[in-house]
């Protein structure tokens, strides 16, 4: 059965219907889940009923899946399986979190910044697929970013000025935007800043877009300040409401976005009432639209 595409915004979103993920899918249906992503850069799978392994079953049809070596920041092991990010608010043994957890902190606070998953690792990524298992029953959206309409709208000399420029991006330098400096020393090897260009094609769809996110702490060849204030007017420019979805989770969503022409945040929700047990598989951008091809870096959540 082929399969439903509904536009929910013109350009950047669109729910996919007619389809069970928890099965096999026919090389006709994945064409067509391909060609959608490569117009809409949010899809959104609803109703799905998944275990872990058909999660990260249809996530490998995007690519690698990224490494399970994961820092662990104090759990003493994975809630779930390696290979997930884990973006809940619950502990290994399944209750919520305390107000002073370090996860709590790192996590929860670094999500509410626009970001795109993983820009401080190479090589970078390509798909997120996050699962919503339960949710709170109100807040804690996921708000998304258009970059590709974002770049087309900004003035003709702010696109020659940022056409080569180049960003170092770490998770480092996020923690540090919300006040969170408590890596250790090996973590902070782990995440060494990775350089990137801050205009990109995608390849698919051979659209330009920007490439920015929280995670940026320097832009080569530029004073720290007059860096930040680029980075904020450009926050400020593609995060308009009109480059922006809003995806108002229900329990069994499947909403996959490309991390390499959007940015994401979450929006606030009682944390410390409500459980929001969020299940991420993520796939490398191993063919590499930054040239860095590869095996799959190791897994962060960063949420
Ligand atoms: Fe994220």
């Amino acid at each position: 059965m082929a399969i439903s595409i509904y536009p929910v915004t013109a350009e950047f979103a669109a729910e996919i219907g007619d389809l069970d993920l928890s099965q096999p899918l026919e090389s006709s249906e994945l064409e067509a889940i391909r060609a959608a992503f490569a117009r809409y850069a949010v899809l959104i799978f609803p109703a799905q009923e998944l275990t872990v392994d058909q999660h990260l079953a249809f996530a490998a049809n995007f690519g690698e899946l990224e490494r399970s070596i994961e820092l662990q920041l104090g759990q003493r092991r994975p809630r779930t399986h390696e290979a997930i990010a884990d973006v809940a608010n619950l502990t290994t043994d399944g209750d919520i979190w305390r107000r002073d957890s370090r996860r709590r902190q790192y996590g929860m606070m670094g999500n509410r910044l626009w970001h795109t998953d993983s820009s401080f690792k190479a090589p970078a990524v390509y798909a997120s697929l996050l699962y919503a298992r339960s949710i709170p029953p109100v807040g804690g959206h996921t708000e998304f970013a258009d970059m590709r309409a974002a770049y087309d709208a900004l003035p003709a000399a702010t696109k020659r000025r940022l056409e080569t420029l180049r960003a170092e991006h770490s998770l480092v330098f996020s923690r540090q935007r919300i006040g969170f400096d408590g890596y250790t020393a090996e973590e902070k090897q782990a995440l060494a800043p990775v350089v990137r260009p801050m205009v990109r094609v995608i390849p698919e769809s051979g659209r330009k877009s920007l490439y920015i996110a929280s995670h940026i702490g320097h832009i080569q060849g530029m004073p720290d300040d007059a860096a930040e204030a680029l980075l904020q007017e450009l926050f400020a420019h593609a995060t308009q409401r009109q480059f922006v979805y809003t995806h108002r989770w229900r329990v069994g969503d499947l909403v996959m976005w490309d991390n390499r022409c959007t940015m994401h945040r979450g929006t606030d929700f009682d944390d410390l009432r409500w459980a929001r047990d969020m299940q991420r598989a993520t796939t490398s951008d191993t063919e590499g639209i930054f040239g860095e091809r590869g095996a799959a870096a190791f897994a962060v959540t960063e949420y």
